[in-house]
């Protein structure tokens, strides 16, 4: 059983001042941030790209959970290598080829990802298991942050948990998007041990608390 980890993601935080951002997820206790890379093509928005990763990197010592929602993260590997991701997570949905893909984040001695879009068939991440670190299920579309947990997506955690568990597989089991208290317990019920949070973590009162809620 993996620990319980709260990731917040950045792309909820003002983002003028990445740094604050940074600082806030410190100053609540946590050791990962998620930063969401958007091309405006393999989802309808544009984030931010290496360069915003790699000016933050000698300023944190914060995990930096990268999430690329690119059309052809392969060809990008590199340039978020250079920037000091820890790690990498693609899109089976994406134009690559996966495989080698997370080979690639692998050669240069990353921590490898898998994502799926909450309508996906989990069964397609079949092949990719035994060769990441951690499966990312996606609870909203991606593209923004604000939107509503999807519960259909309950399911594929619960499979992507038992998988887990049957061929003792000890990959993290990431969710993302629209998690809250109420939803997070959900995920952790289903399953998921690493939970993003964008919005209601940079909202909440007290940050602190809220993370600590998440991972009780
Ligand atoms: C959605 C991103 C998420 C998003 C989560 O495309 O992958 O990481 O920032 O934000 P909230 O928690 O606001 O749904
Ligand atoms: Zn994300």
């Amino acid at each position: 059983m993996n620990a319980p980890v709260v990731a917040p993601s950045l792309l909820a935080a003002n983002h003028g001042e990445f740094l604050q951002g940074l600082r806030t997820i410190e100053a609540a206790e946590l050791a990962w941030v998620h930063l969401d890379i958007m091309d405006g093509h393999f989802v309808p928005n544009i984030s931010f790209g290496p360069q915003v990763v790699a000016d933050l990197r000698p300023q944190s010592k914060l995990f930096f959970d990268v999430h690329l929602m690119l059309t052809n993260p392969d060809r990008f590997v590199d340039a978020f290598v250079k920037a000091g991701a820890n790690r990498l997570t693609v899109h089976v949905e994406a134009d690559h080829d996966v495989a080698k893909t997370i080979a690639a984040i692998k050669n240069a001695g990353l921590s490898a990802g898998i994502a799926m879009n909450p309508d996906a068939d989990p069964r397609r991440l079949l092949p990719y298991l035994d060769s990441v670190d951690l499966v990312l299920c996606m609870t909203v579309f991606p593209g923004f942050g604000g939107q509503a947990f999807i519960p259909a997506a309950l399911e594929s955690i619960k499979f992507l948990d038992l998988e887990r568990r049957q061929r003792g597989l000890n990959y993290r089991l990431e969710v993302d998007g629209g998690i809250n208290a109420t939803t997070g317990k959900q995920c952790r019920d289903a399953g998921a041990d690493t939970l993003v949070a964008g919005t209601a973590f940079f909202k909440a009162a007290d940050c602190k608390a809220f993370a600590s809620s998440l991972s009780a």
